[in-house]
């Protein structure tokens, strides 16, 4: 307990999972937490991708031995990679944790895990470490996991194709199409490390960059399915203050250059987010859809997007002189400030969570193109929940033309636009003095700060 009249900085412990769309909230949190009190924060991350310390000199970094193989790091298999962190991780976060505090000559107030990375959860049971739970993605997305064992019981599981646009029991508006883990080779040992990343062990609190106003019936579902205290704090990069880029990638800022050209809410941004991949035939069809939508548009075709082939070097011949100056094509970009850009007037997303909160906290309509996992639920909430965006499923370029032309040049387009300024007023709302965010980071505070 924090002694009456202590005034040493509390120290943090922050433990991401070691990929883009994880590290962000991670990182805006730690900053968000300083932000609201003098904490230290020290972020234990696991050598693949380590990121720049230099662009984060309010945190101490702590590097976690994790044991992976060159081809470990390059798979695609996700599940495994997870598996072997929570392996590798445990010995070596224990013991650098245990130098930590000899160094400090203090304890550590509280460790802050993301759900994927676990370990951190059973080193500080060990250690008798007060530790709380951090859940990336959406409270929709986190309340199905729970559901899993159920539906197996009751035979949905394994899932099939007949089924696909039923609605699922008990987790309405989701059809089992929408389910995060529907259907591929695999899928039993994702949705165990899924099921396991759920369980909260010894967290004496749960986290989610979420907002209440977003997200009011999955809340309460998982505030009565957990007996800790839930902290909606989102969106968390609104929250913290502006950081130097977190990215893993180097930033092309010449596109912001070539945004002030082109006219207010005219350009279509477009990004599958920093995993997803697709095969050279959707790339192809995506290069007609945006050639033939007359619109502007700014492409993030980052290295992977192809697995295994550079995909700019995949684009059709003549697509370049087609489009000309109307098109930019960069391999990352500065993704906030690209959305806050007043000429950016529709994100084609693959609706990963920062991805769906960054566009909402700018009030820019979306084209939601899931490709896998939580992405799924996240475009169901957007374009049938809130109806802020256009589901476009089918990579095929008439399709995509018409889906930009929709939601850019007509009037349904409007609508779906107004809708999306109106919701982006409510979320910001919820981080002025008074809103629910605010309110719930300064409780955090003061929990941690009690423990
Ligand atoms: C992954 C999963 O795909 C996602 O569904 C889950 O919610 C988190 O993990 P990712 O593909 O990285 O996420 O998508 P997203 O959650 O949207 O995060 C991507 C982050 O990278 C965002 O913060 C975005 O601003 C940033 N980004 C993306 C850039 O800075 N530049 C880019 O060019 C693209």
């Amino acid at each position: 307990m924090a002694m009456a009249g202590d005034r040493r900085r509390r120290l943090l412990v922050l433990v991401p999972c070691p990929y883009q769309g994880h590290l962000n909230p991670m990182l805006q949190l730690g900053a968000a937490l300083q932000l609201t009190s003098s904490f230290s924060v020290t972020v234990a991350h696991t050598e693949f991708h380590f990121p720049n310390q230099s662009n984060h000199p309010q945190f101490d970094f702590l590097p976690t031995a994790d044991g992976l193989s060159d081809a470990d790091k390059s798979s695609r298999d996700f599940t495994s990679l997870l598996s072997k962190l929570n392996v590798n991780c445990k010995i070596s976060f224990q013991e650098s944790l245990t130098r930590l505090r000899e160094q400090h000559k203090e304890e550590v107030t509280c460790i802050i895990y993301d759900a994927l990375v676990y370990f951190a959860e059973e080193v500080a049971r060990e250690l008798k470490i007060p530790c709380v739970i951090f859940r990336t993605c959406s409270a929709a997305n986190t309340s199905i996991y729970n559901e899993y064992p159920r539906l197996r019981e009751e035979g949905f599981i394994p899932l099939q194709d007949s089924k696909a646009l039923e609605l699922v029991p008990r987790v309405h508006p989701l059809r089992f199409k929408d389910l995060p883990v529907y259907k591929f080779e695999g899928y039993e040992k994702l949705l165990q490390l899924l099921e396991r990343s759920n369980q909260i062990g010894s967290s004496v609190a749960f986290l989610l960059n979420t907002i209440e106003c977003l997200e009011q019936s999955p809340l309460m579902k998982l505030r009565g399915e957990y007996p800790v205290p839930f902290f909606t704090i989102g969106p968390l990069h609104k929250i913290a203050p502006p950081l130097s880029s977190s990215s893993l990638i180097e930033e092309d800022q010449s596109c912001i250059t070539w945004l002030n050209k082109q006219a207010k809410n005219s350009t279509l941004y477009v990004s599958l987010g920093s995993v997803a991949s697709i095969d050279e035939k959707e790339l192809v069809e995506m290069a007609w859809g945006l050639a033939n939508c007359e619109q502007p548009f700014l492409w993030v075709v980052r290295p992977g997007l192809v697995h295994g082939s550079d995909a700019i070097n995949l684009l059709p011949d003549g697509f370049a002189e087609i489009v000309g100056e109307r098109g930019r094509i960069i391999k990352w970009a500065p993704q906030q400030l690209v959305l806050a850009h007043e000429s950016v007037g529709a994100f084609w997303s693959h609706c990963g969570w920062n991805s769906s909160l960054e566009s909402i906290s700018e009030g820019v309509p979306m084209i939601c193109t899931p490709c896998f996992g939580d992405q799924r639920v996240n475009a169901r909430y957007l374009s049938h929940v809130w109806k802020v965006g256009l589901l476009l499923e089918d990579m095929e370029r008439g399709e995509i033309e018409r889906a930009i032309k929709k939601l850019m040049t007509s009037e349904e387009g409007e609508i779906v636009r107004q809708r999306m300024t109106d919701l982006k007023h409510e979320v910001m709302h919820s981080i002025k003095e008074g809103g629910s965010s605010y309110n719930f980071v300064h409780e955090l505070v003061k929990y941690i700060n009690s423990l």
